[in-house]
């Protein structure tokens, strides 16, 4: 080899090396970049959720996780909080809408019950501020439980076997089993069903935690304004907001014939009759959902990809390429966390005193 041969292989090889550091570098100030910008609208879960107004102790969950798979407090003998949310569909139960009292199906479907405390308000129309006020009212909903009254369900509690639970749970109090502490307790085991997911990891500064394409979806949904109606630590959940903005949901997501036979779901409109509630739904969180198909208030919508079309067009007019869509489904898949380990095995039920 001449000199001259050498030393220009030396310079070539200098100069790709320091492409590659120069492309090094701006990779990782890209990655930094979309870090921070994601940190400005997201924020990982927090470790635990005890608050003061709701104390917890460790009776008082194990309480509400019995209560939230016991089926004898309802009419029917066979619905129970996890009979619609539950540990095999992450929470939900996986049909378009579910299945209730004596068989008669629901208006809606079932949205996972994970991280709920986190949300602004519960259900659709937002007419449950509490997951406490939506399991007690739960006890009279004729589609759920259908008590005649909170006596009625307390009765049953007393003759199942709950009086030493409650008591328990709700030390110092003469009559603990009501339907308040009812709602307590399952509240409180509701408090721990949180679900850290690989993109928490990443909001925390761990640049592996998601990958590649993740990171190209995580851009698109911010630039192309999904962030705009889901941000915070749920993805979603804290804001109302109507359901076509640009275009008629019903004729994008339903059809003629289903219209005809249910009737187009109004809403916040049912609860509050007020016109510009009209087609306004609660925001949902994006944590899981891409184990909680199908999607929408109505079930509409059976593949995560579509679900992420119908919004680009409904609520922003845009019309995503496939590369954009399955980037966004990548960036939704980091947003998977486990299925709680005390959700996932059902409880022990206390023996009824009575059926000795
Ligand atoms: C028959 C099925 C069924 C039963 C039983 C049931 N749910 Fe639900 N749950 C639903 C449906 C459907 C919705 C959505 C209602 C709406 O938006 O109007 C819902 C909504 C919720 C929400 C609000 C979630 C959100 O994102 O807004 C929570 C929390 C919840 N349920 C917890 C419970 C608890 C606790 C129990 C037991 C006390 C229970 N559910 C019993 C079907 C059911
Ligand atoms: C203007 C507010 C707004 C914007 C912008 C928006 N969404 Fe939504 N999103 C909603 C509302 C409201 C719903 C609930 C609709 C319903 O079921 O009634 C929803 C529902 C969803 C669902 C279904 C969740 C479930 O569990 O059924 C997905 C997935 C979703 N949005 C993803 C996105 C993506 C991806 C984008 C950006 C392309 C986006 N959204 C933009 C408001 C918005």
């Amino acid at each position: 080899m001449t000199l001259k041969i050498i030393i220009r292989n030396v310079l070539t090889i200098t100069a790709l090396c320091s492409i590659a550091i120069v492309s090094l570098v701006n990779a990782e100030d890209t990655d930094k970049a979309l870090l921070k910008r994601a940190q400005a609208l997201f924020s990982p879960l927090p470790d635990t959720l005890r608050v003061d107004d709701y104390p917890f102790s460790d009776a008082r969950v194990e309480l509400g996780k019995a209560l939230f798979f016991e089926t004898r407090v309802s009419t029917d003998g066979r619905m129970s909080c996890a009979a619609c949310h539950n540990p095999s569909y992450h929470g939900g139960d996986s049909l378009a809408l579910s299945v209730g009292l004596n068989g008669k199906k629901l208006p809606r479907n079932a949205p996972t019950v994970f991280n709920t405390p986190l949300l602004i308000s519960q259900h659709y129309g937002g007419n449950r501020l509490t997951v406490e006020e939506q399991a007690m009212k739960a006890l009279l909903s004729p589609l759920a439980y259908g008590n005649k009254n909170y006596a009625e369900a307390e009765a049953k509690l007393k003759t199942l076997g709950y009086a030493k639970k409650f008591d328990e749970a709700f030390p110092n109090e003469s009559d603990p089993v009501s339907a308040e502490n009812w709602a307590t307790a399952i509240g409180a085991f509701e408090r721990t069903l949180l679900t850290p997911a690989p993109f928490d990891r990443y909001l925390k500064g761990d640049q592996r935690a998601i990958s590649k394409e993740a990171k190209i979806g995580l851009d698109k949904f911010m630039s192309v304004g999904c962030a705009g109606c889901h941000s915070g630590v749920v993805v979603g959940g804290q804001s109302f907001q109507k359901f076509g903005l640009t275009e008629d949901y019903w004729l994008a997501t339903g059809s003629k014939e289903q219209e005809l036979l249910k009737g187009r779901d109004k809403g916040k409109f049912h609860d509050t009759q007020k016109p510009e509630d009209m087609f306004i739904f609660k925001v949902p969180q994006l944590r899981n959902v891409a184990m909680t198909p199908p999607y929408f208030h109505d079930g509409s919508v059976a593949k995560l990809d579509d679900a992420v079309r119908v919004m680009a067009r409904l609520q922003l007019g845009k019309q995503l390429s496939d590369d954009d869509v399955n980037h966004i489904v990548a960036f939704l898949q980091t947003l998977t966390g486990e299925v709680p380990a005390n959700f996932a095995k059902a409880p022990v039920l206390p023996v009824s005193p009575y059926n000795n």
